[in-house]
């Protein structure tokens, strides 16, 4: 039988779904993990065994021995996965046997690259994600398949998951966020590719084999592109000075603002979160102030974490009874 979990992100990235997807590998009774979209746009930093690791394209399986498999709502830029392939090498992490790329990804050439390099009207990674994907649509796109390269890795994933002969139990990867997804997020300051639990179906996992979805969030909001989001009150420039908001892909800055309550009650309505992580609440707790919007208002009255915790968690549980039942406020990079 197929069943599979789905690990997302409600904001806009950055939210630490590579620590929960590292995390639920290692406890969880997974055969698989698969990445569902994007590209090497996505950074996901994950601690291992005291080292600490940021992966672009690679599932976080691999640490834990699972077979491991980027899926064909992904783009891949070969070079660059073959540099992580050997990164992880050098680090004692060995990918063989264990990596597979579905045949029908699509690869970002260095033509799609080098026409992203002076792009600034959103504020993209300029990794060539945009251009590989509207190529694919426009059906001029190339497929993993006809990389030489990639001949040892690729997999038909169809065959590799729905098969009558053992149970496959499968932790579907996300990338990026809800509000950066191409039809759900602040169009035109978006990614181009699916980030909710739809992709998660796209990729082959039929609605039904969808278990249990995790949303990634955290207590206060952060954004890396060209719109402006970053708030003025000094405790949010602490927050990102505290919190290292600072892109695992590029570096850049990440602006940072207060949390918007009635967003996140939309990514997970929309996603169907059941179990919602709010990462990073040590560093929210420790710069000590404890705005939130409602309604496009800020709220300054909370004065105490407790009650900031209290307040998300009525208003999450009121407004998104049809699937939430649990939310863990987790202070750990290592760990949930
Ligand atoms: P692209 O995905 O490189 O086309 O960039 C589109 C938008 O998504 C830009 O605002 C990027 O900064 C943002 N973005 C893409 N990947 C990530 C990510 O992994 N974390 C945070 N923002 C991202």
């Amino acid at each position: 039988m197929l069943t599979a979990d789905v690990v997302v992100d409600c904001q806009r990235g950055d939210c630490g779904k590579g620590k929960v997807v590292h995390s639920l590998a290692k406890k969880g009774n997974y055969t698989h993990v698969m990445r569902f979209s994007g590209g090497s746009n996505a950074g996901h930093t994950i601690y291992h065994e005291g080292k600490k690791f940021v992966t672009h394209l690679v599932p976080a399986g691999v640490f834990h021995g699972l077979k491991s498999i980027i899926g064909r709502g992904c783009v891949v830029d070969v070079k660059k996965l073959l540099g992580e392939i050997t990164e992880l090498a050098s680090a004692g992490i060995e990918v063989d046997n264990l990596l597979l790329v579905s045949e029908k990804a699509h690869l970002v050439t260095e033509g799609h690259v080098r026409e992203e390099a002076g792009e600034t009207r959103i504020g993209t990674t300029k990794t060539g994600n945009g251009p590989a994907y509207r190529d694919k649509v426009s059906r001029i796109g190339t497929c993993a398949e006809e990389d030489w390269r990639l001949g040892l890795y690729l997999v038909d994933e169809y065959k590799e998951l729905h098969t009558n002969e053992a149970d496959v139990n499968v932790l579907m990867e996300g990338a990026q966020g809800f509000y950066l997804d191409v039809d759900w997020g602040d169009y035109p300051y978006v990614t181009s590719a699916t980030c909710t639990t739809a992709g998660a179906v796209m990729a082959g996992i039929p609605p039904h084999a969808i278990k249990k979805v995790y949303g990634v969030a955290k207590p206060y909001e952060t954004y890396v592109g060209a719109k402006k989001f970053q708030g003025s009150e000094p405790a949010l420039y602490e927050l990102q000075k505290v919190g290292n908001e600072f892109g695992a892909t590029t570096g850049r800055p990440r602006q940072t603002n207060w949390l918007d309550i009635d967003n996140l009650i939309k990514a997970v309505n929309v996603n169907g979160v059941n179990t919602l992580i709010m990462n990073k609440s040590d560093v929210f707790e420790e710069v000590g102030v404890f705005n939130l919007y409602k309604d496009g208002k800020l709220k300054t009255m909370i004065e105490d974490f407790t009650s900031f915790k209290f307040v998300v968690e009525t208003f999450l549980l009121n407004a998104c009874s049809q699937s939430l039942n649990e939310i863990i406020w987790s202070a750990s990079p290592l760990e949930i």
